[in-house]
């Protein structure tokens, strides 16, 4: 963490490759409201997207358990987790679209119904 003096605003910029700051989405995303009604149309849809794009780092259940988070080394996070359910849909939406590095962004990956399918999906993890 370098601090940098820039007139009278302390500005920090931090050098570190992996932030270990909370992610948390813009204000205005997170009041996104979800367009695509909780049915079993959308459900399949996005469990089939969860399974073949998601659940390899997320796992099955969404306890961040997947075969390549072992072989990346890395602590996707558990979506099954309150902390994750407890967010809004909106929120959701958008860490999806953008990404995080390791996890990929599904901006052109996925059609935003699509995403909004797969968002869906997430929440049946929750009860698990
Ligand atoms: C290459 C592994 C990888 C893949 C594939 C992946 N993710 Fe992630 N995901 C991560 C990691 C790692 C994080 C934690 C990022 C952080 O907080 O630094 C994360 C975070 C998230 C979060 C935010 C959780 C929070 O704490 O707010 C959501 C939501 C999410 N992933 C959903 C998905 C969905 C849906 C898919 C499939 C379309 C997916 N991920 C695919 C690795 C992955």
């Amino acid at each position: 963490m370098i601090m940098v003096l820039l007139g009278s605003a302390l500005i920090a910029v931090s050098v570190e490759p992996e932030s270990k700051e909370k992610w948390v989405a813009p204000g205005a995303e997170a009041q996104k409201k979800n367009p695509v009604a909780i049915n079993d149309s959308s459900l399949a849809v996005g469990q089939k997207i969860y399974l073949q794009r998601c659940v390899g780092c997320h796992g099955r259940t969404g306890k961040g358990d997947g075969a390549d988070a072992a072989d990346l080394g890395i602590h996707p996070a558990k979506l099954s987790d309150a902390a994750v359910q407890q967010q809004t849909d909106g929120e959701l939406f958008w860490k999806v679209t953008v990404g995080k590095k390791p996890m990929p962004n599904y901006r052109s990956r996925l059609s935003p119904t699509d995403r909004w399918n797969v968002i869906n999906y997430l929440r049946t993890l929750a009860r698990r």
